[in-house]
């Protein structure tokens, strides 16, 4: 079976990074970055760190708005799926690289398999939410990572398997590397990244949530690494921050950050995660989490309404005794159980 992966932003490299490894053993499998992410902090740097191959192909479509970073994707992605003639195209996640290969392989007549699929925050406005809809229900394979994600998966009337998180994979293959060489000088800290379009396409909430990071700066050391669209926000809204940032981190030095911080405040969905498996208590910068099971088990506190006094009510609200399960994600089995899943499909429909 020949299997083509598509890849675009730092979230879906490193969720495939073990599953590629994995998969590219048992199938004939191609990589296709979409460009979406092209800082080398955003992109190149991960696929080093984590041993990945280099993408066959970079379709370089770059930034712009959803309409149009998804249709140049798709233009450039169908040329490439004519000559490569893949059995199944695989997308992870929620992003518009998912979204545009999913839709490009199902509009050519071609299964998707969908990692991570059923995963619901139940805010539709969110372009992450939109884009999960969408992949699952054009998805001939929706790989479920929790019950409540095949749950939606079933009342939607999807097809899908149950195979638990990738990310949980990854978290515990990764979390054995040497994490003291990684954070050098930072003690007594908190780790914080902001880069959701709900944070920060409007002034007024990209300007509570520092002006409560500043607040913080009194008590703790922030640890910022700083989204280039965060970056580009601050400067056109204006904003000042007595917060030191710094560069995106990579793969590593972010789980290093996420489990010796006293705390991470978050609007990612992947850190809400990393940051309960680690232990550190988690303040999300939003009434919404794709992660409910974090919040259940005391992990996770959201934030109803941004506003500055909200955000710092939430940071001392937040549980710090709490005792995270990975049973829940599927106990770091999801590589194994996704191969598996892949096999039988390309038993049944590949001869
Ligand atoms: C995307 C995903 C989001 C994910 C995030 C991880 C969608 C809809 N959103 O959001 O779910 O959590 O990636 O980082 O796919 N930029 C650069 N250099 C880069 C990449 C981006 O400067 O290498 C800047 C550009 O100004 C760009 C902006 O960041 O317009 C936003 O990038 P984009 O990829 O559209 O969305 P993300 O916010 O990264």
């Amino acid at each position: 079976m020949k299997i083509l992966t598509v890849v675009g932003t730092r979230p879906n490299i490193t969720k495939v990074a073990l599953l590629y490894k994995a998969m590219a053993k048992e199938f004939d499998c191609i990589l296709v970055h979409t460009g979406q992410h092209y800082d080398k902090n955003m992109s190149k740097d991960f696929f080093q760190e984590l041993d990945l191959p280099m993408p066959n192909a970079n379709l370089g479509v770059g930034s712009g708005t959803h309409a149009g970073q998804t249709a140049r994707t798709m233009l450039n992605l169908e040329y490439f799926i004519e000559t490569q003639k893949p059995n199944l195209v695989l997308v992870t996640g929620d992003t518009n690289a998912s979204l545009s290969g999913a839709l490009t392989a199902a509009k050519m007549g071609i299964p998707v398999c969908h990692v991570e699929a059923g995963v619901r925050c139940g805010d539709v406005s969110q372009p992450e939410e939109i884009n999960r809809k969408v992949i699952d229900h054009i998805s001939t394979l929706n790989l479920a990572p929790t019950l409540t994600a095949a749950e939606y998966l079933k009342r939607e009337q999807c097809p899908y398997s149950l195979t638990g998180d990738i990310m949980l994979d990854n978290f515990l293959f990764y979390s054995r590397k040497d994490f003291h060489r990684l954070t050098p000088t930072y003690k007594g800290f908190i780790y914080v990244t902001v880069h959701r379009a709900e944070n920060t396409n409007g002034a007024e909430r990209l300007a509570h949530i520092f002006a409560a990071l500043d607040v913080l700066t009194k008590e703790w050391n922030i640890v910022l690494p700083l989204h280039p669209r965060t970056n580009k926000m601050l400067k056109q809204y204006g904003i000042k921050t007595k917060v030191e940032v710094i560069e995106p981190v990579g793969y590593l030095q972010s789980l290093s950050l996420t489990r010796n911080a006293f705390m991470v405040i978050t609007d990612s969905g992947g850190l809400q995660k990393e940051a309960y498996w680690s232990g550190t208590p988690c303040v999300t910068l939003s009434p919404y989490t794709a992660w409910r099971e974090t919040v259940d088990a005391g992990g996770n506190t959201l934030v109803e309404e941004i506003t500055t006094d909200n955000i710092l009510r939430a940071v001392k609200k937040a549980d710090k005794n709490f005792n995270p399960a990975f049973s829940m994600f599927g106990n770091g089995e999801a590589v194994g159980k996704t191969l598996n899943a892949l096999k039988a499909w390309s038993r049944a429909n590949c001869g």
